[in-house]
């Protein structure tokens, strides 16, 4: 089992400034700055009050001009940043603070929630290409972390629905997850009319052929 921010900051490229979008505790900046991954740490957060928290958290680090707190939503006020996390929001707010920002920067790692789909989506048609997007689970969690790079790429729909890394090598946490899935599906079904209990199969065994890595090409 792995633990959420120590698998975010091993994915997270080496920086030189660091922004964590929405930091709320601010462990993720502490942690780039305990492993000499950035020079410099951004956390910001839209809300004064979780902010409050990274602050005493990085009181250190601030007062050694390693780093800053802002409250800032989204990309807003920031400035010369070279790689951004956003993570533990849905999809569609993470999308609409990247649409919002005025400038992206070269690196983004990105854990949505929910509609990882759609981030995927979004994040290539901005610009961006695929380095690695991965399932991780934590906490009997399962977590969804792209990192991203400025460039070219084109995503096919079964990649946009499951993570390149996961279709090219799926890891155990990925498999696990599919299963998990496809019991919850499949339980689900029991109690369903015979029309959407057939619906319901269908897409657990689907997820199952994933899972044994035989799907279809
Ligand atoms: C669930 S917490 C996740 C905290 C941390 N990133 C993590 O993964 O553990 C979401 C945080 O995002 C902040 N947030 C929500 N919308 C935001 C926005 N538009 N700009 C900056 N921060 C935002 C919230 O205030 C909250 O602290």
């Amino acid at each position: 089992m792995k633990d959420r921010i120590g698998e975010i900051v091993n994915a997270i490229p080496v920086s030189e400034v660091f922004a964590d979008v929405g930091c709320d505790h601010g462990y993720v900046a502490k942690e780039m700055l305990r492993r000499g991954k950035c020079r410099f740490a951004v956390a910001s957060d839209i809300s004064p009050k979780c902010l409050e928290k990274a602050k005493r958290l990085l009181k250190k680090e601030i007062d050694y001009g390693r780093a800053t707190c802002v409250v800032s939503d989204g990309f807003d006020g920031l400035y010369n940043v070279d790689t951004a996390l956003i993570a533990g929001m849905g999809g569609e707010e993470i999308i609409s603070i990247l649409k919002g920002a005025e400038e992206l920067p070269e690196n983004l790692v990105l854990q949505p929630m929910k509609n990882c789909d759609k981030v995927r989506k979004f994040a290539v048609s901005a610009g961006y290409r695929i380095i690695s997007d991965y399932v991780f689970e934590s906490d009997d969690k399962f977590y969804n972390l792209m990192v991203l790079k400025k460039g070219e790429d084109l995503l096919t729909e079964e990649e946009a629905e499951f993570g390149r890394t996961n279709l090219i090598s799926p890891s155990e946490d990925f498999r696990k997850m599919l299963i998990k899935e496809a019991e919850k599906l499949t339980a689900y079904a029991e109690n369903s009319s015979e029309e959407k209990k057939k619906k319901l199969l269908k897409k657990a065994e689907r997820l199952l052929k994933y899972a044994e890595n035989r799907r279809i090409f």
